[in-house]
């Protein structure tokens, strides 16, 4: 199959009640090893590119490598999608590359750090519609900034992501608002702010209602029910990796991510499209600690890094399961 858009798969989710995990992609480990889980659990499956991964493989590779993963497995239906980017230019990179979905993040500035009004929002999304729609390009927008209901600072990871104390309002996106910018822009699909946050330290313990937002969806999907929505910041952060992670030498705070059972219940309400980076990346290098610590003498990084993909395949194995997605790879029409 070839790739499709983000529109046409999350247009089936809804009709069918799942969710789909996206995951970010950065070499050809974690490409593999999410192939690899679709394939085994028969699931439709979303990659996505932040502007790390392409600064980190380039974009030549990050394109030739999912060439390499539609040819490998020809019955996955696959959306290559642009995670957060920054402008109607990085967008406009992305969609000449090949991708089949941009998110224009214009929650944000252009620098990726300072929170922007709701006119430059809209303005900059809009515009992002008008190019990604007339050659089939599907687009993600975000309203309400990432961060924590507990801190009230917003998410900063690896350069992206708002810095500093952020306001209640700005944590949390407005239901009458979200409808305002979904008739005002034509986005496919909206990512909202609900207390989730990017990387591994997004709760200092396990996640209730007053600082994970989730009955803040069902309020959203009341307002605008043919919208499909986006929960970014989702990893889960496992406790049993992290223990591992412990045990082989790394050293990680006491965190705690997102429940799976608060993101089901988050597809029960119009949640369609669910970001993981920071789960793949945990679990990769929890088992590579483990793999270098138990064989010290094997110098071979396949070794090491076979380790690092069977844990990312179980991990995303689990996800398409627990989101309903498994078994529907086929069915997407
Ligand atoms: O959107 C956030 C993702 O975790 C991307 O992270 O910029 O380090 O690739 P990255
Ligand atoms: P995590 O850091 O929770 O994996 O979130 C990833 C994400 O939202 C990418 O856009
Ligand atoms: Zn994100």
């Amino acid at each position: 199959m070839a790739l499709i858009n983000l529109r046409r798969l999350l247009d089936h989710a809804a009709e069918n009640a799942y969710g789909v995990p996206a995951f970010n992609v950065n070499n050809l480990e974690q490409i593999q090893a999410i192939m690899e889980a679709a394939e085994q659990t028969s699931s439709p499956v979303i990659l996505q590119a932040s502007a790390g991964a392409r600064k980190y493989a380039g974009e030549a590779f990050l394109r030739k490598m999912v060439e390499a993963a539609v040819e490998a497995y020809p019955r996955i239906p696959i959306v290559l999608h642009q995670d957060h980017g920054a402008s109607p230019a990085a967008c406009v990179q992305s969609i000449r590359s090949g991708f089949t979905s941009v998110m224009m993040d214009g929650s944000l500035r252009e620098d990726a750090k300072t929170p922007a009004d709701y006119a430059y929002n809209v303005d900059v999304t809009r515009r992002v519609v008008d190019m990604a729609h007339a050659v089939g390009v599907s687009v993600e927008g975000e309203l309400g900034c990432l961060g924590s209901l507990e801190s009230g600072l917003a998410g900063e990871e690896d350069g992206v992501g708002a810095e500093g104390a952020l306001s209640h309002d700005q944590l949390l996106t407005d239901p009458a608002q979200a409808a305002d910018f979904v008739a005002s822009t034509g986005v496919d699909a909206l990512a909202i702010a609900i207390g989730t946050s990017h990387g591994a330290y997004k709760f200092t313990r396990q996640p209730s209602g007053d600082i994970l937002a989730i009955d803040r969806i069902q309020a959203i999907h009341r307002r605008i029910p043919d919208t499909h929505l986006v929960m970014h910041g989702s990893s889960s952060v496992p406790q049993e990796w992290l223990a591992i992670l412990r045990e082989f030498g790394g050293e990680i705070r006491e965190t705690y991510g997102v429940p799976v059972e608060e993101i089901q219940e988050g597809i029960r309400h119009g949640v369609r499209k669910v970001n993981i980076d920071t789960d793949i990346r945990l679990v990769m290098t929890a088992a590579m600690r483990r793999a270098m610590a138990q064989d010290r003498a094997e110098f071979d990084p396949r070794k090491i890094l076979r380790a690092a993909k069977d844990a990312a395949r179980a991990l995303c194995a689990l996800r398409f399961e627990a989101f309903g997605a498994a078994g529907m790879a086929e069915r997407v029409g």
